[in-house]
């Protein structure tokens, strides 16, 4: 298949109409988008992926007035929550809408929905004027692409086209909001922080591991987000890499001073926004420059460092997961 590389939202619209695979910008990361209302074109995103078919895609949309196409209904906290924080990075969780296709939700009677805040994204959504189903448009098990370019390593030769944009703004995935119940439970710490939807909804619960018989809440979190070729080391402290492995290391953090010898790479990050903006195209950098040991500082667990801390952990393979 040729990938075309287009700058056109409207384009992008008819290839998606098509029933065409379309990988377009988002403020968080790329994404890979289909019509959510096309069964087919949605199958074909888990093939070009190679995702497991029992973790279920979010739907995008233009604005809150599309949401009665998605969602079956809408629960209070789901309501109040998008009407602070979208079009931004955060996806809800509600009820799926009967006519939306099993497949885009790997089966499941939810469906998780986010009003991206991206100028190319916005337009070709709006010139679509439907639901767009799109997880990161990564292969399974890699860093999600922040970069046009990226995504054309990740998926050139297996979409039809890709949608320019220019760098994620954020780099980390939405913050993912499970409103079906009370209170709601975040599955995926984001840039819409845990203290940011507090303030809109005064509680709020984490998700907690289940007992091996239960069913997971969000699939998506047993896989590992990213099984690199290099090891991720967490450091509080960039003295903490060692002289010996120095050559063939990386360092990316807030500080820098102290190294013994100079790592093959070093990404001093001007503060948390920066280094999460930075941290997925960090780690694309240091393979392609056969980086062994990508040593990566620690944050203090506030506000986006939450999030920030969530990646590199799975990065370091902390959580471990079934592929
Ligand atoms: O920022 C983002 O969210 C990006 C851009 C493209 O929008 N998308 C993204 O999609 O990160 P994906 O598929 O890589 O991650 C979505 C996560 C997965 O962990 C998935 O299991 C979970 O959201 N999810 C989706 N629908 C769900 C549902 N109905 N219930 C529970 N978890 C759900
Ligand atoms: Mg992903």
């Amino acid at each position: 298949m040729e990938t075309r590389i287009t700058r056109s939202p409207r384009l992008a619209a008819t290839i998606l109409r098509d029933g065409g695979l379309v990988a377009f910008p988002t403020e968080t990361v790329y994404g890979l988008g289909a019509d959510a209302r096309q069964a087919r074109a949605v199958e074909s995103i888990f093939a070009a992926k190679g995702r497991p078919a029992d973790n279920p895609l979010i739907v995008h949309i233009a604005g809150r007035t599309q949401l009665a196409q998605v969602a079956a209904t809408v629960p209070p906290s789901a309501e109040a929550l998008l009407a602070r924080f979208a079009p931004g990075p955060l996806t809800v969780i509600v009820p799926r809408h009967p006519d939306l296709p099993a497949v885009v939700t790997a089966g499941l009677d939810t469906v998780g929905v986010r009003i991206p805040n991206h100028p190319v994204a916005r337009a070709m959504l709006t010139a679509f004027a439907g639901p767009v189903a799109a997880p990161s448009a990564n292969r399974s098990g890699r860093p999600s692409p922040t970069t046009w370019p990226a995504v054309a390593e990740e998926l050139g030769g297996r979409v039809d086209a890709i949608l320019q944009g220019g760098a994620s703004a954020i780099g980390l995935e939405s913050t993912v909001l499970d409103c079906t119940g009370e209170p709601p439970v975040i599955l995926r710490e984001g840039a819409i922080t845990r203290e940011a939807l507090l303030a809109v909804w005064p509680q709020l619960a984490d998700a907690v591991s289940p007992p091996p018989a239960e069913p997971v809440r969000s699939p998506g979190q047993k896989y590992r987000h990213y099984a690199p070729t290099a090891k991720v080391i967490l450091v509080d402290h960039p003295q903490e890499v060692p002289a010996r492995v120095a050559p063939t290391a990386a360092y990316i953090g807030l500080t820098h001073r102290g190294f013994v010898v100079k790592p093959q790479r070093v990404r001093r990050c001007r503060d948390i926004a920066d280094y999460a903006q930075s941290l997925f195209r960090f780690f694309r950098a240091c393979e392609k420059l056969g980086v062994r040991h990508i040593y990566c500082q620690r944050v203090p667990e506030t506000h986006m460092g939450r999030a920030l801390m969530d990646r590199l952990r799975r990065a370091a393979g902390a959580e471990e997961g079934s592929q």
